[in-house]
């Protein structure tokens, strides 16, 4: 059983003539990391939506297919079931922060779910620390750098404890530091805790090398699921959504074109590297 199943999925918004998302199915396993990409308004957030609870709880439409998160049937559970299995971090991490200070923006959310004070303060600390901002823990959010309202963001719903992490291009407002840090928590998270991970995100490069799985998306359709190797090297797909392929996928595609003898796509830089230092062996 994966850990999110979803099986013939469609939704369209109240008021819309067209179906946004268009017969979806995918299965994520539990510890795998996927990546979901495609151009802008091909429905990604829509589909973060459906697997927060957003949809059908705060925005509606009309929803077909099952869509299952750890067995249960999400679209008929109630929010403060959701949170507590998936945890979810927007784009813009702002509309997430409600607190005076960053410490008290990760204990609020254990407050909510009623735990004793003790494990909320010995857990905000954990957290606060996995993600580096300990030392900020009596700060403003608001005094914080974009990148480390977004970490805070992210350790907010990471102190829940959600056995699922979905995040909407938590890096597409911040700069180019602060992007390496969220990326490498996680990384960090996947290695350390296995945790099923659901981002959307458009560093490509980055995608290749940490992604389990990689989904593109257009038009509301899953055009390529698999393994980076296997979405890349459907070029012709891939360059029809407008998502650019790794920047060695493209040089080799070029490098074919010119005749040279390569029976692998890399997606990978170190792989490229690998395969033209073979060729000059021979
Ligand atoms: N609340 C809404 N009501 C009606 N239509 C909506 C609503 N929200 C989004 N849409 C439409 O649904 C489609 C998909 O939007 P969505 O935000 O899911 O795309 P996206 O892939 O996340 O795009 P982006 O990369 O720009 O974030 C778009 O045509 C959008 O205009
Ligand atoms: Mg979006």
């Amino acid at each position: 059983m994966g850990v999110i199943e979803i099986k013939d999925l469609w939704f369209k918004y109240l008021l819309a003539e067209e179906w946004t998302l268009k017969n979806l199915n995918l299965v994520v396993d539990k510890g795998e990391f996927t990546v979901l990409m495609g151009p802008s308004g091909c429905g990604k957030s829509t589909l973060l939506y459906i697997l927060t609870g957003i949809i059908p709880n705060m925005i509606k439409g009309t929803i077909r297919g099952s869509v299952r998160i750890l067995g249960r049937d999400i679209l008929k559970l109630q929010p403060s079931e959701i949170v507590k299995e998936v945890g979810f971090v927007f784009q813009n991490p702002d509309s997430q922060i409600i607190m005076p200070s960053v410490f008290e923006e990760v204990t609020f959310g254990l407050e909510n779910l009623g735990l004793e004070p003790g494990e909320i303060e010995k857990r905000a600390e954990e957290i606060l620390k996995y993600v580096g901002l300990w030392d900020k823990k009596d700060v403003s959010p608001w005094s914080l750098s974009a990148g480390e309202r977004q970490i805070l963001a992210i350790a907010s719903v990471l102190a829940l404890r959600p056995k699922v992490m979905i995040l909407d291009e938590p890096t597409s407002m911040l700069d180019h530091k602060s992007t390496k840090r969220v990326l490498e928590i996680l990384d960090r998270l996947k290695k350390d805790h296995e945790m099923t991970i659901l981002v959307v995100e458009h560093r490509i490069e980055w995608a290749s090398e940490v992604a389990d799985k990689v989904v593109i998306m257009d038009n509301g359709e899953f055009v390529a699921v698999g393994s980076p190797s296997e979405v890349f090297s459907k070029y012709e797909i891939i360059k029809k959504t407008g998502v650019r392929p790794p920047m060695i996928t493209e040089a080799f595609y070029k490098l074919i074109e010119k005749g040279l003898p390569v029976d692998r796509i890399p997606v990978r830089l170190s792989e490229g590297v690998q395969i033209l230092a073979n060729l000059f062996k021979r």
